[in-house]
């Protein structure tokens, strides 16, 4: 038993102030030896995410897939790919987590599928018009031929949706749709299998002891059914947002409230638009989803102030909790972001070689944990988050895998790099994460034997044991929960916030260092005070009797 099994199961609403730990179960440990990270990797390591003080995991993809998209390409909804283990690995794997305390959220995928999946298979190999085809967006190209795809919209991963098909005696034939890369043929949501199937898939995980799912791109299930060009700023957007998408998420939230214990919806819900995003909070649809506008924020003042007032305000009226997200699989990690002149994540503005000072991304990273784990709501952590670990910018171009690079002509420099297998022991690669002498799937820095788990536990100043104490602290507050939150007047530079009337938080984003407020103890620090100053770019957390 872990430290974490007093918080549960009796903690009824645990999703409103979780600290919820993201697994990438290719680079988390690789119990089997083969160089990539595995369910028996995780199931070794439950010992330390419950020392780590996090109440759930949430594990991308584990399904049979292909792996075009890192298992985002998923081919069978109700197993396990063999490189991770099998089902009963998984089952086990959600039965000794809540044995430490600790719930598992699972990842869904309803807006496409693998081109591997029976369903797709079948469609292709059916004809033009046929039930088979009805399943995915399957159209005619335009032009005299068909040549040209058949509208004018733009893939996620950049360049054309719309691959073309060949019919049986090889001539050219119907074009199918993926927003995402060409092995993930999305899926026709206006179709009622479609429906049915996920409904099946969403009970067959829950059956399963899950205590949520993650709803991969879940803004982008439901298409216009004319699939016209898209007429930015005329019509409602083709593929994003759409308003039938609330009657498909109330219908799931029917299914999981039907379950024993509280199971929850998590969206992963991009839009710009924040009143539209909260849209999909009420108390029928989903529980909670991914605050992106936070983790796509500059390491500026106002910005960060601006966004946290702009989440509370528009979570509250939802009756939601607010979630502050800082690091996932997809996005640049915040110790190599924030160390860059521009601090701001944006998809759109990756490059290769920005420069960037580490150290001082390290310190920013550091007080931003500090922030937002004192936040009201429930916390997102991405694996190696807890130990600081930087992007890695300098893989080698051939061992990149990731098809938003890929499919970039080689620009962007993709996801791979906050995908690095953990370091967690030795001097050396594999770092623990593999048996010595096995080459990880993607290879890791060498220096980083200072970034292990072991070399950070031994190290009351490392990242590691600053989110640590953080979490035990979190855990043991009371003021933590629940949605009180108050500014505490002062330097606009400085964000500086009370929960209650027992516990505060300072981030100093100002050019110098600020003399903290009255309080009784320093509970922790981002970096040491200089007497009763808080440096620049660090974060404390106060007491006040
Ligand atoms: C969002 C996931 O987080 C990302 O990794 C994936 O590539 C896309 N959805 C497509 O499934």
């Amino acid at each position: 038993m872990g430290q974490n099994s007093s918080r549960q199961p009796e903690h009824p609403a645990w999703w409103r102030d979780a600290a919820i730990y993201q697994v990438y179960p290719r680079s988390f440990a690789d119990g089997n030896g083969d160089g990539t990270g595995d369910l028996a990797g995780v199931r070794s390591r439950l010992p330390y995410l419950a020392e780590l003080g996090v109440d759930a995991i949430w594990v991308n993809p584990w399904y049979p897939s292909p792996m075009a998209d890192g298992g985002y390409d998923v081919a069978d909804y109700r197993d396990v790919d063999p490189l991770f283990g099998t089902l009963e690995d998984a089952e086990n794997l959600i039965t000794e987590a809540l044995a430490h305390g600790i719930r598992t959220i699972v990842d869904i995928v309803p807006n496409h599928v693998s081109a591997e999946h029976p369903w797709f298979r079948r469609a292709l190999a059916a004809a033009p018009g046929s039930p088979e085809r009805e399943l995915f967006h399957f159209r005619p190209g335009r032009g005299p031929d068909g040549e040209l795809p058949p509208n004018d919209w733009e893939s996620e991963f950049g360049g054309c949706p719309w691959t073309r098909t060949a019919d049986p005696d090889g001539t050219p034939g119907e074009w199918y749709l993926h927003l995402f890369a060409t092995q993930q043929p999305d899926l026709n949501w206006a179709h009622p299998q479609v429906r049915s199937e996920h409904v099946s898939i969403l009970r067959f995980w829950f059956d399963r002891g899950a205590a949520g799912v993650r709803i991969d791109s879940a803004a982008l299930l439901v298409k216009d059914p004319e699939l016209p060009d898209f007429r930015k700023g005329v019509d409602p957007h083709p593929f994003t947002d759409r308003e039938e998408l609330h009657e498909i998420y109330r219908s799931w939230r029917r299914i999981a409230d039907s379950y024993p214990g509280e199971r929850i919806l998590v969206g992963e819900v991009w839009l710009p638009d924040a009143e539209r995003f909260t849209r999909y909070l009420r108390r029928d649809e989903l529980h909670t989803a991914f605050n992106f506008d936070f983790l796509a924020r500059p390491w500026e003042p106002e910005a960060l102030r601006e966004c946290i007032d702009s989440t509370l305000a528009l979570h509250a009226p939802a009756g939601a909790p607010a979630t502050w997200v800082l690091c996932n699989h997809d996005v640049t990690r915040t110790v190599t972001r924030y160390g860059r002149r521009d601090t701001r994540f944006d998809f759109a503005a990756k490059v290769f070689g920005t420069p960037t000072d580490v150290a001082l991304g390290l310190r920013r990273a550091r007080a931003a944990a500090l922030l937002s784990l004192a936040l009201p709501g429930a916390v997102y952590l991405f694996q190696g988050e807890e130990l600081g670990l930087p992007e890695v910018e300098d893989l080698p171009i051939d061992r990149l895998q990731d098809p938003m690079h890929l499919r970039s002509g080689g620009t962007d420099p993709g996801r791979d790099g906050c995908r690095v297998p953990l370091p967690w022991s030795g001097p050396l690669p594999p770092y623990g994460f593999s048996p010595a002498g096995t080459e990880p799937w993607l290879p890791q820095p060498e220096g980083w034997a200072a970034l292990t788990v072991e070399a950070q536990s031994a190290d009351p100043e490392s990242v590691l044991s600053l989110y640590r104490a953080a979490l035990r602290i979190r855990r043991g507050s009371p003021g933590l929960r629940g949605d009180k939150f108050e500014w505490l007047p002062g330097d606009r530079g400085v964000l500086a916030f009370r929960r209650g009337a027992e516990f505060a938080c300072v981030v100093n984003l100002s050019p110098a260092p600020v003399v903290l407020p009255a309080h009784d103890t320093v509970l922790l620090t981002s970096r040491p005070l200089d007497g009763n100053l808080l440096p620049v770019d660090a974060a404390a957390w106060l007491r006040s009797r």
